[in-house]
């Protein structure tokens, strides 16, 4: 058994430092948030965020990740996650999920955003609004004594109804000094399933939901991952931590929020 297969369990000091590599990743969505209009090309949002980063003592933790060439994931409409920044222009009408890592003092931050780019249509902004709140559900489940296959269950159950596609070839992880660490997290699943939730876990939960089929292929390019009927797709991640106190939510979407709010 590797070293990643185990489940690392993270102290409160280390808690603590993956709470400041997510709050500089939240600033930075937040910069980011200020760049969200039509006609702006994503390897700009890219470089900004990447300056921000770096002009705050981290590293984009995705930059050179198995080769991957962008500080951000940008991932618009039928784009499920893992979209390389290029000099394609945002326009009105899309949705972009904005994906973020930050490595800083030994532990990544990770954690991801979709936006709306001017005025949606009802379709999109449903699809959007229902992938956050499945996020927020997961994580009221996501406490100790719970299991792994609970929170899978609870973004699964809230986004039935809805006849969605949650996507199931990619699923949230735990994290520390590693990007992706053990557990595995399904936004699918039993409950009571799947490894016990405990004091000293810390994990990112990412809902990815498609408005059509739950299929998806990858590019050419190895990354860049849509759904197969070319229908949009949303994303959101947080990442929590099980301490003595309870769950904490390390991220947080204030600085998002702040400037959502103001346009
Ligand atoms: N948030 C993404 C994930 O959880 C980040 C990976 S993008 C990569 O898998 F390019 F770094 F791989
Ligand atoms: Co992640």
């Amino acid at each position: 058994m590797g070293i990643l297969d185990r489940i690392h369990l993270k102290t409160d000091s280390e808690i603590e430092l993956i709470k400041q590599s997510s709050l500089l990743v939240g600033k930075t969505l937040g910069e980011v948030a200020k760049l969200i209009m039509p006609g702006v090309p994503l390897l700009y949002i890219d470089r900004i965020a990447e300056e921000f980063i770096r002009d705050h003592h981290g590293i984009p933790s995705f930059k050179g990740y198995n080769g991957y060439p962008g500080s951000l994931c940008l991932s618009v409409n039928d784009v499920v996650v893992h979209g390389i920044p290029d000099n394609t222009l945002l326009q009105e009408g899309d949705i972009v999920s904005v994906d973020c890592g930050a490595y800083l003092n030994g532990y990544h931050g990770d954690y991801c955003y979709t936006f709306a780019v001017g005025t949606i249509s009802e379709e999109k902004r449903l699809l959007v609004e229902r992938t956050k709140e499945s996020l927020l559900h997961a994580i009221k489940v996501a406490v100790k004594g719970n299991t792994i296959g609970d929170v899978g269950h609870a973004v699964e159950s809230y986004i039935k109804p809805f006849h969605y596609g949650v996507v199931r070839d990619l699923c949230g992880h735990g994290i520390g000094k590693n990007m992706h660490e053990k557990p595995d997290v399904p936004n699918y699943g039993k409950p009571g399933t799947g490894p016990k939730i405990v004091e000293g876990m810390v994990f990112c939960i990412e809902p990815m939901i498609n408005l059509g089929t739950y299929q998806v292929k990858v590019d050419a390019d190895q990354w860049t991952t849509r759904t197969v009927d070319g229908k949009p797709s949303a994303h959101f991640e947080h990442q929590v931590a099980i301490t003595a106190k309870g769950t904490e939510v390390l991220s947080t979407y204030q600085y998002v929020e702040e400037v959502i709010n103001q346009k």
